[in-house]
C-alpha cells in the first residue's frame, strides 16, 4: 500500500523560536517539513525566503524541506531555494510564464518538483507534464493563511488527481495542504491523498507526538 507522510506547515510554529519548533516536530514524528513561503503579491501574507531555509538546514535540520512557492514571478526564486537546500520546490502553475521550464529549473537543481492547484483550479495543467513531476499538491483551502476549513470540494479532485496519477504509472506523491486535522485525514487519505500538510492542527497542540501519533492511527484505519 502507499507510505504516508505528515508535512507539518511552520507557518503554524513559534516563529522566534522556529529552529527548535523544527526538531522537536520532527523527533515527535514528522517526515516532511513544509515552508510556506508567501509574497504579498500572489497571495495576500508575506512570510520567509531562502534565508530562513539555509538557517533551518545550518541549525541541524535534516528532514526533507517541502518548499511551497505562492509568489510570482517564479522562476527567480529557484536557484535561491535550491542553494538553501529545500529538497521539494512546489509551485501554481497560473504563477509561472513557463511551467516546464520552472519544473525543469527545479529538477536540473537536484529537488523534487511539483504543481500546486487552488480551489478552483482545474487539474488541466496536468495533462502534459505527469513525466515530469514528482508531487502534485491540491490546496483545501485558499492559499495565504493557515487555520482555515476543509473545502470539501478538494476530496472529488483529490479522487480525480490519484486517478491520473495511477493511470500515469509515474512515482507521484499527492499532496494536500489546508484545513486537515485528526478528524478529517482519514477520509482525506480514502480520497488518494498520500502526504500531509498540517499546520495549525499539529502547531496548536502541546504535544505534537500524540497528535501526530493521533493522525497515523487515523491512517492506519
Ligand atoms: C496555506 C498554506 C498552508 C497552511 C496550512 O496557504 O499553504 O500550508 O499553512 O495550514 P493549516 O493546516 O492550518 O490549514
Ligand atoms: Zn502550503
Amino acid at each position: 500500500d502507499r507510505d504516508f507522510l505528515i508535512a507539518p506547515s511552520i507557518l503554524a510554529a513559534d516563529l522566534a523560536r522556529l529552529g527548535d519548533e523544527v526538531h522537536d516536530v520532527l523527533e515527535a514524528g514528522a517526515d516532511w517539513v513544509h515552508f510556506d513561503v508567501m509574497d504579498n503579491h500572489y497571495v495576500p501574507n508575506l512570510t520567509f525566503g531562502p534565508p530562513v531555509c539555509k538557517a533551518l538546514k545550518d541549525y541541524g535540520i535534516t528532514a526533507p524541506l517541502d518548499v511551497h512557492l505562492m509568489v510570482k514571478p517564479v522562476d527567480r526564486l529557484i536557484g535561491d531555494f535550491l542553494e538553501a537546500g529545500a529538497a521539494s520546490i512546489t509551485f501554481h502553475p497560473e504563477a509561472s510564464e513557463h511551467i516546464d521550464r520552472s519544473l525543469q529549473l527545479i529538477r536540473d537543481g537536484g529537488a523534487k518538483c511539483g504543481l500546486v492547484f487552488n480551489p478552483a483550479t482545474p487539474l488541466y495543467y496536468l495533462k502534459h507534464v505527469l513525466d515530469k513531476i514528482d508531487i502534485v499538491l491540491i490546496m483545501s483551502v485558499n492559499p495565504g493563511f493557515g487555520g482555515q476549513s476543509f473545502i470539501p470540494e478538494a476530496l472529488n479532485k483529490l479522487r480525480e488527481a490519484r486517478e491520473l496519477i495511477d493511470a500515469s504509472g509515474q512515482d507521484i506523491r499527492l499532496e494536500v495542504d489546508g484545513g486537515v486535522k485528526t478528524e478529517n485525514i482519514a477520509e482525506v487519505a480514502k480520497a488518494g491523498a498520500d502526504t500531509f500538510v498540517a499546520g495549525s492542527a499539529i502547531f496548536s497542540k502541546d504535544d505534537y507526538a500524540a497528535t501526530i501519533a493521533d493522525m497515523r492511527r487515523e491512517l492506519d484505519r
